[in-house]
């Protein structure tokens, strides 16, 4: 840690810690200072997001300490790296340009997605118009950055309508992929294998059987009716799939980054190439905000200086998001690895061991359920945990209006209870207040708004990592479990007495 870098810290550290109502007493113009919106369109595909930071604990002080902080991380410089194609996953040697995908970025790696998509686009409304015969299903079988993508924004997209019904496959217990099975008619189905490596142990032994099911139920040519997503097309051959119908995205575009690639070939197949580009130039929109704009007033670096006050100046060990919003049901979990396996490190970008905590635990699910299973700890629990609130103005239902109205409301009165407390009849019934909370408002929860909030994501992991000093690219910590796995199925490996008595009972020893 570099002597500015420490300083700064300090300085974080140092400011006096002010509760949330003295901070509203004290600064009546605290709600428009913390509170932005982001628009993008015009007439009837306009819409936007408002991101209220005011409900946590950020204040003048703080915003400028860990100002410093970003400038001391040369922030500037590492985001100029990112979306210049540097290779600033040094660990690996690699750039990072999943924006590039969305039309930001070097001129090549623009230049070199507009022709993948052109690509994709061809053969996405080839299927539209029956090239393959009829298609009514997809099973997407893929997983991590592979699966989590797709599954989120075709659960958030087809509500209303799916061009092609699409079933997400991830997990190798064969009890997911004969779900999917039992949903689709083989004669109608298509198959896509997403594997940016084409090696992951669980897609492929999937995907053998997918084929197998296809030709188990009559269908003459079983590898005709797939479509393979992956950074490694030459793989994809080799393991049968004929060229036309390879869907290849860079190497560069990592695998929890990679929606925005061939990889969000279900989204686009199930909602529309028009929907699926508005997704993208929701997400540009979030690029170009990141890009242009410096310190407090980039969204995304406003919400990693809160992230990183509560956890290394507050402790905190977890952050929880709840989406008042069923469309949004997945996002936890797509949230949980971008943000777990980019920052859950334990050595800086240069491999030295880091001196505080890293990523504390995303976790999170949909209100109002989650009010009446996990929001008592959150009110008066020991744990410090701050929320983001995820809503949408515009409703996703078309019934009483009483639905969304109420759906609302709970969400607003949410964030209002946890940082205004209630002293209670007797300490059972006291509610300490103080707990922070952050608001993410869309106009409505359309393509646009989906790809913004996930870039939104996106970039406030990686300014995280910045103000860390870690690298967000890699993700060594998967290796090791894979590789005893492989040992164990192999029938090799030498394994402690505790995981021998576990392979004996299983039958498997
Ligand atoms: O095991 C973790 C991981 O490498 C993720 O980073 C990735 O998204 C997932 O596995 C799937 O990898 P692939 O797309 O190569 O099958």
């Amino acid at each position: 840690m570099t002597e500015a870098v420490s300083a700064a810290w300090q300085r974080v550290e140092a400011v006096p810690q002010r509760t949330l109502k003295e901070l509203f007493a004290s600064d009546p113009g605290r709600v428009t200072r913390l509170s932005q919106r982001l628009e993008w369109g015009e007439g009837e595909i306009a819409g936007g997001i408002r991101f209220d930071w005011s409900k946590t604990h950020l204040d003048e002080d703080l915003l400028a300490a860990f100002e410093a902080l970003a400038e001391a991380r040369g922030f500037a410089a590492q985001r100029a790296a990112l979306l210049g194609g540097e290779k600033i996953n040094v660990t690996e040697g690699r750039a990072a340009e999943h924006t590039a995908q969305r039309g930001v970025g070097s001129e090549a790696a623009v230049e070199e997605a507009a022709a993948l998509h052109a690509r994709m686009k061809l053969l996405v409304e080839a299927i539209h118009e029956g090239a393959l015969g009829p298609v009514k299903h997809l099973i997407h079988i893929g997983i991590g950055g592979s699966a989590l993508g797709p599954a989120m924004a075709v659960d958030a997209l087809t509500r209303d309508l799916a061009l092609v019904d699409v079933h997400v496959v991830s997990n190798i217990d064969g009890l997911a992929l004969e779900q999917a099975f039992a949903a689709c008619d083989p004669a109608t189905t298509l198959i896509a294998v997403a594997s940016k490596t084409f090696t992951t142990i669980e897609t492929m032994t999937n995907a053998a059987s997918a084929l197998n099911w296809l030709r188990d139920n009559g269908v003459s040519d079983p590898s005709g009716r797939v479509v393979a997503l992956t950074a490694s097309p030459e793989k994809a051959v080799e393991w049968g799939v004929d060229e036309t119908r390879v869907l290849p995205f860079p190497e560069s575009v990592g695998g929890r980054y990679s929606l925005w690639s061939s990889i969000g070939f279900p989204v686009a197949l199930a909602v529309g190439w028009d929907e699926f580009e508005a997704m993208l130039a929701g997400a540009r929109m979030v690029d170009e905000h990141f890009r242009d704009t410096d310190g407090r007033d980039n969204l995304c670096l406003r919400a990693a200086f809160a992230d990183q006050y509560y956890t290394s100046v507050r402790g905190c060990q977890t952050r929880a998001v709840f989406a008042y919003d069923e469309r949004l049901a997945l996002l936890p979990d797509y949230l949980q690895q971008l943000e777990m396996e980019s920052n859950g490190k334990r050595v800086t970008a240069d491999q030295r061991p880091v001196s505080g905590p890293t990523a504390p635990i995303t976790w999170g699910g949909v209100g109002t359920d989650a009010q009446h299973a996990v929001f008592q700890l959150l009110h008066q629990g020991t744990n410090l945990v701050p929320i983001d609130f995820i809503a949408s103005v515009a409703p996703g239902d078309a019934l009483d209006p009483a639905h969304h109205r109420i759906l609302l409301t709970n969400c607003f009165a949410q964030g209002a209870a946890l940082m205004a407390g209630d002293a209670g009849e007797d300490p059972a019934r006291h509610f300490p207040g103080d707990r922070p909370s952050a608001t993410m408002l869309c106009d409505d929860l359309n393509a646009a708004a989906l790809g913004a909030l996930v870039a939104f994501h996106e970039h406030r992991t990686f300014a995280n990592a910045v103000l860390l000093g870690i690298n967000p690219f890699d993700q060594f910590g998967v290796e090791l479990g894979k590789r005893m796995a492989k040992d164990m199925e192999a029938g090799g490996g030498d394994f402690d007495a505790s995981t021998r008595a576990l392979l004996e009972a299983a039958g498997l020893g």
